[in-house]
């Protein structure tokens, strides 16, 4: 991890899109705001500017990563749409939605971002920001969430600057993000596949398709032996600190990741608490999570207790990912 580069932040507006497009099109990295979490962006068709993403995050080259694209148009020259796909990117693009689907021929996205794959994961996002940028630069751009890999992804360029500085080319600060997790996977295979609960609740996709969606096993693997989503590593969100999840109190020297104005025992003066949506609202508690994560853990605590969050709506993806938060330090 050796690189040392020179990282410039601009605020968003019309000289950071024109910048952004310039470095990526140099085949540098820019981190850019998307509605759902930070991304690190790359030309998807320079294998050197790929390349330069997994060193940049310390991330395992067979983890592929999702290209981001301006239009529908630009989706279908490099994948194949069967009938449950364009029923969901018609439904949910722009938006926070990944749909894994079979390559084309065609397809100019290096095979180094798909890891070899015969499919690609392809998302639409909808903030103004990354869609001036994917305008400007008139390619598809792959990116992973803009945290080295296993940190907390970031919500607001400071976390990006934080874990990025000195590795990375630009970083376009568009304030903190709407969302706040990262976009909902879906496999379209023969049987639409939810492979990463995200910023679409898996009952908003069920409802377009007129069918539950296949849960990908955990550590799942397909016929030809490749993992169906290779990034779904046990422990992949996690901080420094241990995380214990549906705390019914408070043990001492434990901080406190509330949800709700639910009472819990074991709170005194001096406790150090953060509370995710004090009105319980879910989507509140998603934009909240990774910069409450954050800001826990610069607190040195040894262990972060994390009231119990129900699973509907966002909730499955925030479980899913304090799940991983949590199994990193077991
Ligand atoms: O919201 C998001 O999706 C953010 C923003 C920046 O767009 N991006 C993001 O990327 O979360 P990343 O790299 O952190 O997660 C991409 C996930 C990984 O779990 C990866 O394994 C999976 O997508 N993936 C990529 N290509 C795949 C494929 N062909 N088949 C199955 N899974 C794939
Ligand atoms: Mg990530």
């Amino acid at each position: 991890m050796e690189v040392r580069l020179k990282t410039q932040i601009l605020p968003a507006g019309e000289a950071a899109v024109a910048a952004a497009a310039r470095v990526l099109a140099e085949g540098g990295l820019v981190a850019f705001p998307t509605e759902t979490v930070y991304g690190l962006g790359a030309d998807a068709a320079n294998p050197a500017a790929v390349a330069r993403i997994y060193q940049a995050k310390g991330r395992p080259a067979f983890n592929p990563l999702i290209a981001h694209v301006g239009d529908i148009a630009a989706a279908r020259q490099i994948a194949r749409f069967d009938a449950a796909a364009t029923a969901l990117a018609e439904a949910f693009w722009p938006g926070p939605l990944t749909l894994v689907l079979p390559k084309t021929p065609s397809c100019a996205v290096a095979d180094l971002a798909t890891a070899g794959l015969e499919t690609i994961a392809i998302r639409l996002p909808a903030h103004p920001v990354a869609r001036d940028i994917l305008r400007a630069f008139g390619g598809p751009v792959v990116a992973p969430s803009a945290n080295i890999s296993g940190h907390v992804s970031p919500t607001t360029a400071a976390h990006v600057q934080s874990d990025l500085t000195g590795r990375i080319d630009l970083i376009v600060d568009g304030g903190p993000v709407a969302v706040g997790v990262e976009s909902t996977i879906v496999g379209c295979f023969d049987e639409p596949m939810l492979l990463r609960p995200g910023g679409v609740p898996r009952a908003e996709i069920e409802r377009v398709l007129g069918r539950a969606l296949t849960q990908a096993p955990t550590d799942a693997e397909s016929d030809s032996g490749q993992p169906l989503a290779p990034g779904m590593l046990a422990s992949h969100y996690a901080p420094r600190a241990k995380v214990r999840l549906n705390a019914q109190r408070l043990e001492p020297g434990e901080a406190l990741l509330a949800f709700g104005l639910g009472a819990i025992s074991g709170i005194d003066a001096g406790s150090i608490v953060m509370n995710l949506s004090e009105r319980g609202d879910l989507d509140e508690a998603a934009a909240n999570l990774f910069g409450h994560l954050r800001a826990l853990d610069s607190k040195d605590v040894g262990t972060i207790a994390v009231m119990p969050i129900p699973n509907d709506g966002l909730g499955e993806a925030i479980n899913d990912r304090l799940r991983r938060a949590a199994a990193g330090r077991e």
